[in-house]
Order: C-alpha cells, then structure tokens, then sequence
C-alpha cells in the first residue's frame, strides 16, 4: 500500500489523501461535489505557492466577507456575482431553446410583495429623472401572444438606488410593480429611464474589485421576472446599449439579446397623453418564454 493510501499526507498527492477520507460519505452528491471542490482547490494551491501570509489573508478576506453580511446584506453573492459565478450557475440552470428570451441573475434588491397595478400604471413615486414608457408583447416559442403573464419588474430611481436602499427617503414599492399582459399578449407600463449605478461596494467585495481595477457599476436596466402557467419563468433584465458601463457590467449581467432600444421622443401631444413632460423615452421590447 502506498503512503498516500494509509492516509498519510504528501504534497504531490495532497488532493487524494484528503478526497479518499471522505470514502464513507452517504451522500454520494455532498461526496463528488467535495472531491472536485478539493481537487480544484489543492490544484490552485499547488499553482499559485502561497506565503503563508498571503494564505491568511485569503482567509482573513472570507471572514470579512461573512461578517458583513446581514439579513439584507449577502456579501458572499456578491462575491460569487463579481467573480462571473452567478450568471455560470444562472446559465447551467436556464439553457433555453434558441427563440426563447435569455435570463440574467436576479439580484439582492428583488421584493417579493410588489402591489399588481393596471397596465399603464405609472410606477416612478418620486417622479424623479426623465419620463419612459415601456411596452411590449410576451410570445411562445412559436410566436404565439399569451395572455395573463405575470410581469414583476423593478429597477433604481433616478439617483441610481432601489427603494429597498432608501427606506423612508423613497415612497413604498417606488419603481416596483406586478402587471399582466392583456388578451393580445401586451404589456405596458411607465417608468423613469433608469441610470447605472454601484453594486454595493462598502464592502471586502467593493475592496477587492478596487485592488483588481475594477469599477462597482452596472449599466442602466430594468428587471423582469416573467411567468405564466406551463411555460419557465424567466428572470432577466433589459439593458440601455448606449450607457457607458454597458461593456463592463460588474457582475457580467448583459446578454447582447437583451439590449433594448431607448428612444427619445419628441411629440408633445403624447407627451400629454401619457401625463409626461416633453420630451420623454420609449422602449419596446418582446418576451419569448420557453415551454416547460
Ligand atoms: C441588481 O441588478 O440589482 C444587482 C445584481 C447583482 C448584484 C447587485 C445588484
Ligand atoms: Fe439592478
């Protein structure tokens, strides 16, 4: 029997020794899932060669990472958010058929009890930043309208904050809402066009992404979460091409099918219609769900 079978610890067969303890796992899952975390692991281990000192404050950085996180602060998906891991998993999980709308990742700023509201409501409490209207149709793969999806959207304020983050300063549900699409499969709503803004950055993550020359932002979107009886929901967001940070997001949310068009309007009488000031923007944009 060899060293490393007995046990017994070697550099060169570090990974083994560790993965072979756990032989007597009775979740086979837990055990394969463990085994490839340490196989990777040791691997980095052996190809990086830390001081001792820079293993420690590898260590010391996961426990400011746990330790800032709260009940509405979880510092450890932003960790995985920033490092591309969420949209990985996102991706894993929701392979579609090629017509139907790509997901994007959720986000910490989601609220499950958005008030349903009429279609055409117009969501943006504050009446801060530039007036936009939203519209659309959500189809089947073979581009058929559904009726009655169930829209929950959300997004920042004109000072790039969801109301979550300004509780007493921004109304209750600003720029939140649940509406569901008509007969024809339509939906449309009024909002304010949104603005990039910072990932929380307070934060070891906000420390790390400045020490990796990396900026905090995420280019100006809305988000969706999409569903309807016997087809996926989708979660996903629609994004402004012509924002800067749009090549850049910081936790690598844009998908090139979600980039809509923002266009400004200059038309005075629906301005009026929609109880707008002149000019205003307007995007278009279609959902295609995939079937269960
Ligand atoms: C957001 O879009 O709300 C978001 C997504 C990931 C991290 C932080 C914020
Ligand atoms: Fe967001």
């Amino acid at each position: 029997m060899e060293d490393h079978e007995k046990g017994y610890f070697t550099e060169k067969d570090s990974a083994d020794v560790v993965i072979g303890r756990n032989k007597n796992a009775k979740d086979e899952r837990l055990k394969e899932v463990m085994a490839v975390i340490i196989r990777k692991l040791h691997e980095a281990v052996k190809e990086i060669e830390p001081t001792q000192k820079e293993w420690l404050d590898a260590i010391m950085f996961l426990t400011r990472t746990g330790q800032m996180c709260t009940d509405w602060r979880q510092e450890f998906i932003l960790l995985s958010d920033t490092l591309g891991v969420s949209m990985l998993v996102d991706a894993i999980n929701h392979r579609k058929p090629d017509a139907a709308s790509e997901s994007t990742v959720l986000g910490p700023f989601y609220v499950e009890d958005a008030p349903e509201l009429p279609l055409g409501t117009n969501i943006c409490l504050d009446r801060k930043g530039q007036d936009m209207v939203i519209s659309g149709v959500v189809r089947d793969t073979s581009g058929r309208p559904i009726p009655n999806v169930k829209l929950d959207v959300w997004q920042t304020n004109d000072d790039g904050f969801y109301d979550v983050q300004q509780k007493g300063l921004q109304p209750d549900f600003n720029l939140r809402g649940v509406f569901r699409t008509d007969n024809t499969g339509n939906y449309w709503f009024r909002a304010v066009k949104p603005r990039f803004y910072p990932i929380p950055d307070d934060g070891p993550v906000g420390q790390l992404l400045a020490k990796l020359g990396r900026h905090p932002y995420r280019p100006a979107h809305l988000h969706f979460i999409i569903s309807a009886d016997g087809f996926e929901t989708l979660t996903t967001h629609i994004f402004d091409p012509d924002d800067p940070y749009i090549d850049s997001d910081a936790v690598f949310g844009v998908k090139k099918s979600l980039l809509a068009k923002f266009v400004r309007v200059d038309d005075s009488a629906r301005a009026q219609q929609l109880d707008f000031d002149n000019p205003f923007w307007e995007v278009k944009f279609d959902f295609v769900l995939a079937p269960k």
